[in-house]
């Protein structure tokens, strides 16, 4: 038992030295313990990150809801599972105990199968953060179809593209969706995909709002009629360990959403084990993640790490300003919640309200604090400390991906000493690299370079999905033998980590990772857009906001900029979804351009963030005129 339970540095240091020293016997220990196998591994790992390939608890047979669910059922039967707090706080909460949600997710696991959905098929889920989301990412898992979770903030455009690049052939949503005092036509936006999905044969509605929904004959039906049809049983599909559990999207810096594929042994272990430890979670706690399950955050620590601990996960269906900017820690008193985890960007903007929204509430039921998503600012951090943690809980500062599944770097509450801005320490197993331009990895303490991983983990994304050459080139082709992050980072003179932020093409927008290419893509659909290009800026709020260089075609020049304005960000809500829209546009005559053709975002960059002071030598670009033009009209 000792080791899946982290008590003071010393220990976490011993770990951390085994983990590294002897990781195949280190994930074993933790393997065997701590889960239920319906069949022993061959193997405990496999890699080769030349290919990639990478196995881990080869051989060994496992149904992750049997981890999450049937285990339980002896000793917590009764416990709180699901603990759903509704959009609306006069709406009453639900407390889901783990018979109930045995009991539920049997019942929609049997209603799947009796719509012929198999071990292997692609689900696509578009819901809310209702309990169905839950349940219906469990019903796939408890009979091996493939769930993919698609945030429902995202366009009709962008779920079609997701439901086709890995051919799904059913849809889970609802009628609607309460975001604060908006509702949201859901199935409108499925039906809108579906005109370009052909392979959709059915489509399941759950009823949350009750507006009047077009539902059409042989192919959509609503859940409740069926599941009053289903038995409360459903006998387990035995999975393979690294057979697929699910896929979920990222935006890459180039193309086309990458749907990272993340195994079903590895997965668990890896998420149940950084769970236990990260939130340091014990039997009593009601732990609450306000992350949405649409996210690689709420697959791994709403659903999949707190279930198979046996926890109490809080579901939240709203937004943190509604009814108004105290609803977070209204919820948090009211349910006494012990670990609370949330993004920097909802922390900066609850930070700019009243205090009297903080103090109003009964805190002191919290024990811990979680941040994920950005680099959290100094401010940001200290508020949280004061006001949320009141100087004695522990901020865990985690760093993670979607493609490695689980938190990767953080602070072990009580155990590593915080410092604002640094994510601090490798997770037990992780073995982080930080690397020079040239490829060399950098040894020593206070250096900065690119972030890199050199040791497989157990819940790192196996493949993308139909694109494993893509997978290749994305993140293991720069640097030999190593999984890059993306990222950079600086490790200070103790060793800790702090996350410097992308160093490539991707902008992370209130804790969203956002690739330029789509965003550009889509601006340049418009008829009256030639070219453009898209940088991130300093944003007090949302950490990055979007500014679009835009150059119009002939026909655009006569056309009213403003109009142009709404249009180019209406254009972006339909083929992205709202959270990608514009916050600055400037029309331009060209863009910094080298001689072979590439645009010099850096220097876009600089002009965006207004640090113009230090362009660096632009002489060699092919157009160095059109950057004093840029700036002379710059926003
Ligand atoms: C990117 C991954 C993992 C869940 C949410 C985001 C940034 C994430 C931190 C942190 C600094 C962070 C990185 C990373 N990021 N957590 N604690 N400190 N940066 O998942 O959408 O896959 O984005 O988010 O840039 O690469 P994601």
């Amino acid at each position: 038992m000792s080791n899946y339970s982290i008590k003071n540095l010393e220990e976490y240091f011993q770990l951390y030295r085994k983990s590294v020293r002897e990781p195949e016997n280190f994930w074993e220990e933790i393997a065997e313990e701590h889960f239920l196998w319906r069949k022993r591994w061959d193997r405990v790992l496999r890699w080769d990150f030349s290919k990639p390939e990478v196995a881990w608890f080869e051989g060994a047979k496992l149904n992750i809801t049997e981890n999450c669910l049937d285990r339980h059922l002896a000793i917590r039967g009764n416990k709180t599972a699901i603990l759903f707090e509704p959009n609306d706080p006069k709406e009453a909460a639900q407390h889901i105990t783990y018979t109930d949600l045995y009991k539920r997710v049997c019942r929609f696991a049997n209603v799947l199968q009796s719509k012929g959905v198999k071990k292997g098929d692609r689900v696509c889920i578009y819901l809310p953060m209702i309990p169905e989301l839950a349940i219906s990412v469990l019903a796939c898992a408890r009979i091996g179809a493939i769930h993919s979770v698609v945030f429902a903030g995202f366009s009709s455009q962008a779920l079609a593209a997701r439901i086709n690049d890995c051919d799904c052939r059913m849809v889970i949503t609802s009628d609607g969706s309460y975001r604060g005092a908006k509702t949201l036509d859901l199935k409108g936006i499925v039906d809108q995909s579906l005109e370009n999905c052909k392979g959709v044969s059915t489509v399941i509605v759950v009823k949350r709002t009750g507006e009047k929904v077009e539902m059409t004959k042989g192919r959509d039906h609503w859940l409740e009629p069926l599941l009053e049809e289903a038995s409360d049983e459903c006998i387990p599909e035995i999975m393979d360990a690294e057979d697929p559990l699910f896929i979920l999207y990222t935006s890459g810096s180039t193309g086309k959403p990458k749907g990272m594929v993340h195994s079903s042994g590895g997965y668990m272990v890896f998420t149940a084990y950084t769970f236990k430890n990260i939130f340091r979670y014990r039997e009593e706690d009601i732990y609450w993640c306000t992350a949405d399950i649409g996210w690689i955050t709420g697959h791994s620590y709403i659903v999949y790490g707190p279930l198979a601990n046996g926890a109490t996960t809080v579901m939240f269906e709203g937004v943190p300003t509604y009814p108004d900017h105290g609803r977070f820690w209204e919820v948090v008193a009211k349910h006494k919640v012990t670990q609370f985890y949330t993004a920097p960007t909802a922390i900066r903007a609850l930070a700019k309200e009243s205090l009297d929204y903080v103090d109003k509430y009964d805190l002191s039921s919290v024990k811990i604090l979680g941040t994920v998503g950005e680099p959290i600012n100094e401010e940001a951090w200290n508020w949280y400390n004061n006001n949320i943690g009141k100087n004695r809980s522990p901020i865990v500062d985690t760093w993670w991906q979607t493609e490695t599944g689980g938190i990767m770097i953080s602070p072990i509450p009580f155990v590593t000493p915080t410092t604002p801005t640094y994510a601090t320490l490798p997770f037990i197993g992780v073995q982080p690299a930080l690397m020079d331009e040239n490829g060399n990895e950098i040894d020593g303490n206070q250096v900065e370079g690119r972030l890199c991983i050199k040791f497989p983990w157990p819940s790192m994304a196996r493949t993308i999905w139909g694109d494993h050459k893509r997978y290749y080139d994305t993140y293991f082709s720069a640097f030999k033998n190593k999984y890059f992050t993306g990222d950079g980072a600086m490790r200070n003179a103790v060793g800790y980590y702090r996350i410097t932020g992308r160093v490539d093409d991707v902008i992370i927008v209130s804790g969203h990772n956002l690739g330029t290419a789509p965003i550009e893509d889509a601006i340049n659909e418009h008829p009256a857009v030639s070219e453009s290009a898209i940088v991130g800026f300093p944003h007090e709020v949302k950490g990055n906001a979007l500014y679009g260089f835009v150059i119009l075609k002939e026909v655009g020049e006569t056309r009213d900029r403003e109009n142009l304005k709404k249009e180019i960000n209406q254009q972006i809500a339909e083929h992205i979804g709202p959270i990608a829209k514009l916050d600055k546009i400037q029309f331009v005559p060209g863009l910094p351009k080298t001689r072979s053709g590439k645009i010099m975002r850096r220097i876009l960059r600089k002009i965006a963030s207004k640090d113009t002071s230090n362009l660096g030598d632009i002489s060699t670009l092919l157009n160095p005129e059109v950057v004093e033009e840029i700036i002379r009209n710059a926003q």
